[in-house]
């Protein structure tokens, strides 16, 4: 967003290269929601066709031009407080245990555009497609941590202490995309991190992290750093305006003009939250059965219990039919897929609300009034559609 008077300065630069012309060949199944950076949701419909989201149609969110990585020369820089800086080539990290996970990846953005619909708010319009559940595969990070030699033992206090990832993408005066967690969730068993080089099987697409990303099951995506070039063990949080400033949730009175970044706290688990994805808004059905599909998801490792429609704007709730999860202890990142059966008798028109029950039997809220905020994160209200039945 440019003042007049700066835009007229760019405009009179001519511009030489364009940094995104190495960026790989998309599918065009994605919906663009912007070219340069390359970001695309997958369509929410293709979302329930498969448990796993396949690698060209999983959604893509970059800040900066996709960096062009030669394996043969990459390095994974580890370092921090109290250990020597090592370097790892690929060749260290495959040699370790190779884990598999199942885990989604969710935008903090995901379903802007339905708390848009209630009050505008300001970023990409994704709807229910910035998520995407997958197979990763790779080494555990304890493992790539140990390999450099990192004893989490050694910290007197490890839940003041921060792992920060840096990406190899950087923009125009070099800052690098970055983000980080509590160095605390390395002390729970159940939370099971990979630095991944596969995905569903395959080698890590150039778009999701080529050669390698880190998986933090439960965590928002901005958090699963692509191309990652250096894990640093901090007294502080990642200092990138991706951790201090704009995956953050403010108070529903708090505008762009009076924002304190400080006053929040980087988003880290994401909350409940559940699509409908079979059917758009405005859809037309028939009498009879009809068969409505779509996503649950909570994060933490919260797993989804329960997933509900309403037909009657609330008053009742029904459980749907089918809820497909995996809850291994290697799946605690992943989502459940939904399958309710419909009859509708009369023409007419219909909403439709679905809502999610998470472990800690967390729910969505009803409306977007309470939650709304004005970067248009965690977007978890019912998602409702209206449905014209003929
Ligand atoms: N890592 C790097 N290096 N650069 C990025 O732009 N985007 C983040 C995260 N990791 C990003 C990144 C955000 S905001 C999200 S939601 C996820 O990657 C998206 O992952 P995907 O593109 O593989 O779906």
């Amino acid at each position: 967003n440019l003042k007049e008077s700066d835009a007229e300065e760019v405009t009179n630069v001519s511009v030489a290269v364009d940094v995104f012309m190495d960026d790989p060949k998309r599918d065009p199944g994605l919906i663009i929601r912007s070219a340069k950076p390359f970001n695309g949701e997958t369509n929410p419909r293709s979302l329930t066709c498969s448990y796993y989201t396949p690698n060209e149609l999983f959604f893509v969110r970059n800040h900066l031009p996709v960096p062009k990585v030669d394996a043969d020369g990459y390095e994974l820089e580890v370092e921090g407080l109290n250990i020597t800086n090592k370097v790892l080539t690929l060749e260290d990290i495959k040699s370790l245990p190779k884990f598999e996970i199942s885990s989604v990846i969710q935008c903090a953005g995901n379903r802007r555009s339905d708390m848009d619909k209630f009050k505008p708010v300001s970023g990409l319009q994704w709807t229910g497609g910035a998520i995407g559940n997958a197979k990763w595969g790779g080494a555990r990070l304890v493992d790539v941590l140990s390999l450099a030699e990192f004893c989490i033992e050694k910290y007197e206090d490890p839940s003041k202490l921060y792992l920060q990832f840096e990406g190899l993408d950087s923009d125009p005066s070099g800052e690098s995309y970055g983000g980080s967690i509590p160095l605390s969730y390395l002390l729970d068993g159940n939370f099971q991190a990979i630095v991944a080089y596969e995905m569903n099987g395959e080698t890590l697409p150039r778009d999701h992290g080529y050669p390698l990303r880190i998986i933090l099951p439960g965590v928002v995506g901005a958090r699963n750093v692509k191309w990652l070039s250096r894990i640093t063990i901090s007294s502080d949080e990642s200092q990138s305006p991706w951790q201090q400033r704009d995956y953050k949730v403010f108070n529903s009175s708090v505008t762009i003009d009076n924002v304190d970044y400080s006053s929040s706290p980087p988003i880290t688990d994401l909350p409940i939250n559940s699509y409908i994805c079979s059917h758009e808004n405005g859809a037309s059905v028939q009498c009879g059965h009809n068969i409505f599909r779509g996503y649950a998801y909570s994060g933490g490792g919260r797993g989804v219990v329960r997933v509900e429609i309403s037909t009657d704007r609330g008053s009742t709730w029904n459980v749907v039919d089918k809820l497909i999860t995996n809850k291994s202890n290697t799946s605690l990142g992943s989502w459940a897929l939904w399958e309710k059966d419909i009859k509708f008798q009369t023409p007419g028109e219909v909403e439709i609300w679905v809502k999610a029950v998470d472990s800690t039997y967390n729910q969505q809220v009803e409306t977007f009034s309470g939650i709304w905020n004005f970067r248009g994160l965690v977007a978890t209200a019912y998602h409702r559609i209206t449905c014209k039945v003929q």
